[in-house]
């Protein structure tokens, strides 16, 4: 998967040099080292180019990151986030780089993983979103069990608890949406568009679609307007929005294409909304238009007004579509986050050992 934590990732990497090159493993390198990828090394690439940090990005990267590759590319350094990466035969993947003093490390983004988002949708979870008061109201067996029924997705058993993997809440700080924003009013002749929508679980459908918004005019403003949790429920049903407001919020601050996002944008688009952030044109893409509350189209303001286009992306991708890549995967994605934990818990174990050996050696040196 690609999310908001990767993207923090590479935000953190870019603030390290002047320059981000990403090396995009293949799949058959992923599935060996780490278990199956949701998205192809293409599909993969494309997400991580339209990342606003990233200058430039390098397919089929050795997994074992190697000197010559740095060199290659011209880089001075390697870096990765502090947890650690293992290849299979449990070798950290940094170490050539480490002992070269060529890596530099950033923070890994808590409250975010992949198994967490793996294991909302495999385990139809909604307690992401919803409050805690809803949970502890509501008499469903269902809604009680469900943060449980995730921590022990990401566990499995309570003996093996990675300190890097696994389930904590997404707390969003005004300082996070602050550093993924890249502020900047409308420039003059800037041709301001709005599109809105749930840009769940962020992939290359909504990508496509905003690259072709982004190619509407030379000069151009995105607004991107994301529905609230309870919204998108309404008209998506079901478990969804499998991220929350919180989460789409940064996906989307994190695409190169976006100016800036209304955070909780009304389903109706009304004069009010078109005058108050002086939208030139309303663009809507590929999928279908869903009513509102009443039954409307959510687009009869702008559409009146002349100010409403489609731009289709081309692309079938849609949040259903990684569900169900998910759910084909379900066992082997189980395996995966079990096998990644019991690696992970052992290397952050044999780390925490070495440290405490090091700091007996430096002090026993001082004593003496
Ligand atoms: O489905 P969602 O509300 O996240 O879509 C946000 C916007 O992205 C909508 O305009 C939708 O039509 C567009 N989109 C697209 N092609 C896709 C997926 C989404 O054009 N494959």
């Amino acid at each position: 998967m690609v999310h908001f934590g990767h993207a923090n990732a590479l935000r953190q990497a870019r603030q390290l040099g002047t320059k981000l090159i990403v090396g995009v493993h293949s799949d058959e390198d992923i599935s060996l080292h780490k278990g199956p990828p949701v998205f192809t090394m293409e599909e993969r690439v494309k997400i991580v180019k339209g990342i606003k940090w990233v200058d430039e990005v390098v397919e089929n990267a050795p997994y074992l990151v190697q000197i010559e590759t740095l060199d290659k590319y011209n880089c001075d350094f390697c870096a990765h986030g502090d947890d650690i990466s293992m290849m299979a035969d449990g070798i950290d993947s940094y170490q050539i780089v480490k002992d070269a003093n060529r890596y530099r490390e950033f923070k890994r983004t808590s409250g975010v993983s992949t198994t967490d988002l793996v294991g909302r949708m495999l385990l139809a979870t909604r307690s992401h979103f919803r409050t805690s008061r809803d949970l502890q109201s509501s008499t469903s067996e269902e809604d009680q069990t469900q943060r449980t029924r995730v921590d022990r997705f990401s566990r499995q058993d309570n003996t093996v608890t990675s300190p890097w993997t696994g389930v904590n809440q997404f707390l969003q700080t005004n300082n996070k949406i602050v550093q993924f924003s890249s502020p900047k009013d409308p420039s003059l002749g800037d041709k301001i568009l709005y599109v809105t929508g749930a840009f769940d679980l962020f992939h290359t459908g909504h990508l496509d679609f905003l690259e072709k918004v982004h190619a509407m005019y030379d000069s151009i403003y995105i607004i991107v307007g994301l529905h609230t949790d309870q919204e998108v429920n309404r008209y998506r049903g079901g478990n969804f929005p499998i991220m929350n407001l919180h989460e789409r919020t940064l996906s989307v601050l994190s695409c190169k294409f976006v100016s800036e996002v209304v955070i909780g944008a009304p389903y109706t688009i009304d004069k009010n909304l078109i005058s108050h952030f002086n939208v030139d044109m309303v663009v809507h893409g590929s999928t279908e238009v869903l009513p509102n509350e009443l039954g409307e189209d959510p687009y009869t303001v702008p559409k009146d007004l002349k100010k409403f286009e489609i731009k289709l992306s081309g692309s079938e991708m849609n949040t259903g579509t990684i569900i169900s890549r998910i759910i084909a995967n379900r066992q082997r994605f189980e395996d995966r986050n079990h096998a990644k934990e019991i690696k992970e818990k052992a290397a952050y174990e044999a780390e925490m050992k070495r440290r405490a050996e090091q700091t007996k050696y430096s002090i026993r040196k001082v004593i003496s």
